[in-house]
Formats: structure tokens, C-alpha cells, sequence
């Protein structure tokens, strides 16, 4: 227990010189500059610190979304979770990312109005969109359509004008279901569908995917009500690769589309937003109930991972994986069951109870069940990132609009340990004779 009469520093001595400093600690932390002053002499550079990954070093100071891993926690701006899943709206929830608070119903109104009326793309962007070769990974096309959109809202650089801020917000929130839907009917050739501004925003979004020859999409209620859900437990998820991309290279002032388009680029990966595309494909090659303990032992002995398993900060079972859990049973009741899923109940039952994984402590993340939620639905597996991007763009445009906001932030710009040569001397190509080491180093660039 802490001594309330001790002082909130840290002594550290430096056993090289002898010498000893004492560091301020706010908020359980150290800040790493005042480690710079830690010299072995005047033109030492000072101690640095090295995290790759960023195991343990905090990037900023943010009001947004709080998360306990080791609880399993998980609240925007206060709000846990589980109540905003069972009480909230997309919308709504992304307004309170956004602003801080919960709107109330006149405020909630504006706020759905003007998103509505920012679903359209412009008619250039179709054409942008018709380059793409016809088999391309929408969650590319997302990417670089997203990227695109700083070119048609040039004004959009203003990023320290309220109102300019105010309105790529809105723009972005409304036109990302329709780039996402856009990319999704391009790479099967059907013709694009315009929103549909009387529906939800979740229905809209089924409107613009699926509508074929009927006059008005009308999409089940209760599909429409869990991929609602599902973009809420999406919206955010604080200092994860994607919302770090976006606060990165929105620290060089660029654009919000440019500094988005990032966010899109790092969810792609299959370790972040493309996980849940990644369990399905696991599914697939188990291949049956039986076959479970054989991929069990072949994880443990490290061919390969258990995908929609881990995380970096829950070492609990993932609140958003238990929600998720359960939409999967509704949605199964109208889509009829996913024939993946008894192979992923098996897979988390041996899986909870073997020692590989207790103890490393890792749980089903919210990718687990959501990507046998999306296939029962209808969507391909190479949209499953491209939704989850849909989700996540209220939780991005808030770090966003923080990091922009916050004074104490500079340009993101990490240190490095130099590992590399030492100062040598330019020779000639003439005269220079590749040794051993240097044939290898040729090889890895051919690579
Ligand atoms: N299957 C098997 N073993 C695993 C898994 C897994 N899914 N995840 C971690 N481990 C093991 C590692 O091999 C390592 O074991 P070791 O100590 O014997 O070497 C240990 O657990 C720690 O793993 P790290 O990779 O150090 O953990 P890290 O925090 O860096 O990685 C990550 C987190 C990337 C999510 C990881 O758990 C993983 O790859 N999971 C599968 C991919 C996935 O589901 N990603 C979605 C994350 S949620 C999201 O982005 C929305």
C-alpha cells in the first residue's frame, strides 16, 4: 500500500558514474526525457529508452476510452461497454466519443441528420473506383479511396478551424459505409447503389451492399440491430496500431483522409483488423470438430497461432468477445447456424482449459465470433477488415481530434539504437571486393 506522506519521484542511480536523480512520477509514470539527463559525461546524448512495440511507454495523455485488460474493461468516456451495447446507437455512441458526452435528443437529431446528409461521394470518386483492378481487396480499395477524399476537400488541411474539423468529421462518419459498400460491389461487378437516407445508419449500409432490383432494400431488424451493435463495439479501443497510425501521422499536420487512410492501412494487417478474415480461413482448414485437438497441439508447437486468440492488453477474457458471443446466437436464429461455429466452441473450450493458454492468459478477442457473425450475414471474408474499419472511424477521428487539440504533442518522431557500420570511406566501384558477409547482405536486398 502507498505511504500518503511519500513523494511521487523516483531515485535512480546510475552505477556508471555514481551519480543519482531524482524523477517525478504523475499518473504512475516517468517521463522519458527526464532520463536525458542521466550522462556518463558532457557530450554523452543521455540515457534513452527502449521499447519496441511499445510494451510499456505511454504516447499520450487521452479522455477517450479506458480500458483494464487485466479486469476486462472496457468504457468510452466512462461508459462501460456492455451498457452502451444494450442501450446505445452507433450514432450515438460515436457522438460521444466524439464530444465527451452523451447528446440529448435534440442534439442526437442534428447530429443523424447531418451525417445522413454527408453519405454521397462524388461522382469523380466512382471513376477513382473503376481503376481498381475488378479482383482487388476492398479493404485496399477502402485505403486508398479514403486517401483520395483529401483531394476533393482540400479545405480539410484547416485542421486547427473548429468548423472545418467539425465538418470532415461528419463527412467521413457518412461517407465510410458508402466506400466500403462501393468497394465491396466493385469487386463482384455490380453496379454501385446510392444511400438510402431513410434508413438507419446500419441499414443503409445493408442497402448499399445487397440491394439488387428492388425498389426499396428493406433489411431484417435484427441483423440490422446486431451489425448496429457491432460498430459500437468497434468504435474505439484507445492506443491500438490503427488509432497510434492516426494520431502519428495526423502529428504532421496532414489532412484527417491522409492521416484515416493510415488508420485503414494498419487495420488491414492480419494482427490487428484482419483477424477476424484470419479465424474464418482457420475454420475453414480445420475443417471439423474432430480435427480441433491436432490444431491445438500444432499451436503449442508453434505452427502457427490460434487467430482471434490473444491480446496485448486483455489478459482477461474480451468484454466485447462475450457480447459478441451472444449476438452470434441471434443472428444465427434468422441466418441459420454458421457451420464454422461448433468448431470455434471447441476450439474455446479445449483452449480455456490447456496450460499454454491459461498461462500466457490468452482469451478470445473480439474477432473470434465476429467474423462467423459476418459470414452467416452475407459479407465475404474480404470484407470483414473493411467493416470493422466502418466501426472504428468515430474511435480514430476522436484520438484524432485529441492529439490535434492536445499542446503537449510534437511530430511523432522515435529514437533509435544505431546497430549499423561505423564511419567508413566511398571506394570506387573498381575497387571495391565483395566479401562473404557482403554476398549475403545482396541476397537480402534481392529479397
Ligand atoms: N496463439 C498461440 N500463441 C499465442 C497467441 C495465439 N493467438 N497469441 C500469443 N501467443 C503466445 C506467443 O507465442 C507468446 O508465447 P511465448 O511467450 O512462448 O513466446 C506469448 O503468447 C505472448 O505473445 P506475444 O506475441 O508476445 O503477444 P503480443 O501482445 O505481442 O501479441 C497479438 C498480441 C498480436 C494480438 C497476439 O496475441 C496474436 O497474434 N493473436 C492472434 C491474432 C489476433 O487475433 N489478432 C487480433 C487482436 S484484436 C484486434 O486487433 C482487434
Amino acid at each position: 500500500m502507498a505511504d500518503p506522506e511519500a513523494k511521487n519521484t523516483l531515485t535512480v542511480t546510475d552505477n556508471r558514474t555514481g551519480k543519482t536523480y531524482d524523477i517525478p512520477v504523475e499518473s504512475g509514470t516517468i517521463r522519458t526525457m527526464d532520463l536525458r539527463q542521466i550522462k556518463v559525461s558532457e557530450d554523452d546524448f543521455g540515457l534513452l529508452g527502449y521499447d519496441p512495440g511499445y510494451l510499456n511507454t505511454a504516447s499520450c495523455k487521452s479522455r477517450v476510452t479506458y480500458i483494464d485488460g487485466d479486469k476486462g474493461i472496457l468504457r468510452y468516456r466512462g461508459y462501460p461497454i456492455e451498457q452502451l451495447a444494450e442501450q446505445s446507437t452507433f450514432l450515438e455512441t460515436a457522438y460521444l466519443l466524439i464530444k465527451g458526452e452523451l447528446p440529448d435528443s435534440e442534439r442526437l437529431a442534428a447530429w443523424t441528420h447531418n451525417i445522413r446528409h454527408h453519405t454521397m461521394v462524388h461522382a469523380n470518386l466512382t471513376k477513382f473506383m473503376d481503376g481498381f483492378r475488378y479482383d482487388g481487396h476492398p479493404m485496399g480499395i477502402l485505403v486508398g479511396t479514403v486517401g483520395a477524399l483529401s483531394t476533393f476537400y482540400p479545405d480539410a488541411k484547416n485542421i486547427f478551424d473548429e468548423e472545418m474539423r467539425k465538418l470532415q468529421v461528419r463527412r467521413l462518419i457518412g461517407k465510410m459505409p458508402t466506400l466500403a459498400a462501393m468497394s465491396f460491389r466493385h469487386s463482384v461487378g455490380f453496379p454501385y447503389v446510392l444511400p438510402d437516407n431513410d434508413l438507419s445508419y446500419a441499414g443503409n449500409f445493408l442497402s448499399m451492399m445487397f440491394k439488387m432490383t428492388e425498389l426499396k432494400y428493406r433489411p431484417d431488424p435484427i441483423l440490422e440491430k446486431a451489425l448496429d451493435v457491432l460498430f459500437i463495439l468497434h468504435a474505439d479501443h484507445e492506443q491500438n496500431c490503427s488509432a497510434s497510425a492516426v494520431r502519428s501521422v495526423g502529428s504532421s499536420r496532414v489532412d484527417p483522409y491522409s492521416a484515416l487512410a493510415a488508420g485503414c492501412a494498419a487495420l488491414y494487417g492480419p494482427l490487428h483488423g484482419g483477424a477476424n478474415e484470419a479465424v474464418i480461413r482457420m475454420l475453414e482448414r480445420i475443417g471439423s470438430v474432430q480435427n480441433v485437438p491436432g490444431f491445438i497441439k500444432s499451436v503449442k508447437e508453434g505452427e502457427g497461432r490460434l487467430m482471434g486468440f490473444g491480446h496485448r492488453v486483455y489478459k482477461n477474457y474480451d468484454p466485447r468477445a462475450k457480447i459478441i458471443k451472444k449476438i452470434a446466437f441471434d443472428v444465427f436464429e434468422i441466418t441459420g447456424r454458421n457451420s464454422l461455429l461448433d468448431i470455434a466452441l471447441e476450439l474455446e473450450k479445449i483452449a480455456l482449459e490447456d496450460d499454454y493458454f491459461v498461462d500466457r492468459k490468452l482469451y478470445p478477442n473480439v474477432d473470434f465470433y465476429s467474423g462467423l457473425i459476418y459470414q452467416a450475414m452475407g459479407f465475404p471474408l474480404d470484407m470483414f477488415p473493411v467493416l470493422f474499419a466502418i466501426g472504428r472511424t468515430p474511435g480514430w477521428l476522436a484520438q484524432w481530434t485529441e492529439h490535434m487539440l492536445d499542446e503537449e504533442q510534437k511530430i511523432a518522431r522515435p529514437r533509435q539504437i544505431y546497430t549499423g557500420a561505423g564511419k567508413r570511406d566511398y571506394q570506387p566501384i573498381s575497387e571495391r571486393t565483395p566479401n562473404a558477409s557482403d554476398e549475403r547482405k545482396i541476397g537480402m536486398c534481392r529479397l
